[in-house]
């Protein structure tokens, strides 16, 4: 497994790809590590604004705004709350069932999965799809397919937001967060770029958003056919 030369310092956490605390963890161990902390996602200690301008951003570029997806929705249902605003029909995926709990709370009527994005098919196609600061937890080997997931997941013209580290080589790594170890990894700037073109889609949009942190974010729109 390739580790990124550098350091990574990500949003709300800094990751030191040192593999101090060791560089892989089982989605069901991350999950396991979420449940314990499932709250604070929907505390007032978090910032639930970060992210909220890039998904209006992301938004501005959506054709039709039907069916949409928040992938690795913690428990705030903010990003769900933008959606069903916006009219359209949300459903949402976890792998922690603590972070689903709470979420469903807020949003009785949305269809929550019990899933793990490195093994979940898509149902459907979408209009919209948020991938917003989740699938960076998924081992460093099953990136490349969870993006093309994503990318393969929109309709023509759809829109995926996604986030990951600002890193130009592949890299992964742990850190330690509110008592918890977590894992992060990312594919790098060129990886994923090469993938969303193999995906029949295009980057609008690609920023180092809260520099001099490494926290990247892209919108992605598929092709038109
Ligand atoms: C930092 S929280 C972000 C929550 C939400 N996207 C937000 O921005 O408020 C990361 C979320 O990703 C979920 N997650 C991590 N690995 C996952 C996986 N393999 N499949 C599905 N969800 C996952 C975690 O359980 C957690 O709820």
């Amino acid at each position: 497994m390739a580790i990124c030369p550098s350091s990574l310092i990500l949003a709300n956490y800094y990751l030191p790809l040192n593999g101090a605390l060791g560089t892989y963890m089982e989605p069901l161990k991350q999950a396991d590590n979420y449940d314990k902390i499932a709250s604070h996602w929907a505390s007032k200690n978090f910032n639930s604004d970060n992210g909220i301008e890039q998904h209006k951003r992301a938004l501005q570029f959506v054709d039709k705004k039907e069916k949409a997806i928040d992938v690795g929705c913690g428990s705030s249902g903010r990003i769900i709350e933008i959606l069903l605003n916006d009219g359209f029909v949300v459903e949402a995926l976890d792998l922690s069932i603590e972070m689903l709990n709470i979420a469903r709370q807020n949003h009785p009527d949305v269809q929550f999965y019990h899933a793990d994005i490195c093994k979940w098919d898509f149902p459907k196609k979408y209009d919209f799809i948020s991938a917003w600061d989740s699938v960076w937890h998924a081992p460093l080997e099953e990136q490349e397919n969870i993006l093309k997931k994503l990318c393969n997941a929109l309709v023509p013209k759809g829109v995926l937001i996604y986030t990951s580290g600002a890193v130009d080589e592949p890299g992964d790594g742990t850190n330690e967060f509110l008592g918890q170890v977590l894992y992060h990894a990312a594919l790098g700037i060129p990886a994923i770029l090469e993938i969303i073109k193999e995906c029949n889609c295009i980057c609008r949009h690609l920023e180092n958003d809260d520099w001099p942190n490494r926290h990247l974010y892209l919108i992605i729109q598929r092709k038109n056919a």
